[in-house]
């Protein structure tokens, strides 16, 4: 049974190992920004009965009612199970609770660029309630345009 809790000092190695392993998601360049985030950012960890990490999550506030989703990865051998759906639901309840924040973005690769690995991670935003909002086609670099997605959380 995958239980979700947040992401502490212990989880840090964990994590980014777990992503290491993702080579068709996250290249050199994003695994050191993903170092770099995941020792300042919040998060929440996915985590199995032994207690391992299979899956993360980090953010960040922009404004008090603004929150960004930095980093999520689930291990390969764990995904298409719902932990990533339930690792956003208990950071978007977490948000609510917060009693600020009411839009969560996230950014991922653009449809502009055909590649079917996060294709199917656009697909994962879109079932779980994200809305296109703009493609930037050069706010990473111009061979990953970026596509930010936007979720309202409340009133
Ligand atoms: C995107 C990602 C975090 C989603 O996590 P996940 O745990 O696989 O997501 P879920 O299981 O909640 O949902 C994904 C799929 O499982 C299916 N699913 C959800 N709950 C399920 C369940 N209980 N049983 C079987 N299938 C289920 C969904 O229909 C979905 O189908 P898909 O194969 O078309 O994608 C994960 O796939 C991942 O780590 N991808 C690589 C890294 C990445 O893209 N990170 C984001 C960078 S912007």
């Amino acid at each position: 049974m995958t239980q979700i809790r947040p992401l502490g000092a212990a989880d840090i190695r964990p994590a980014t190992d777990l992503a290491t392993t993702l080579t068709e998601y996250f290249n050199e360049e994003g695994l050191s920004q993903m170092a770099r985030d995941v020792r300042v950012q919040r998060g929440l960890v996915a985590v199995d009965d032994g207690d391992q990490v299979v899956g993360f999550v980090t953010y960040k506030h922009h404004y008090p009612v603004s929150a960004e989703i930095t980093w999520i990865a689930v291990a390969g051998s764990c995904q298409s199970q719902g932990i990533g759906t339930s690792l956003i639901r208990t950071l978007e309840d977490h948000l609510r609770q917060d009693g600020q924040t009411r839009i969560l973005q996230v950014k991922t690769l653009a449809e502009t660029v055909e590649y079917e690995p996060y294709a199917r991670t656009r697909r994962f935003y879109e079932r779980i309630g994200f809305l296109p909002l703009e493609v930037f086609p050069t706010l990473w670099n111009a061979d990953n345009p970026a596509k930010v997605y936007v979720k309202f959380l409340g009133p």
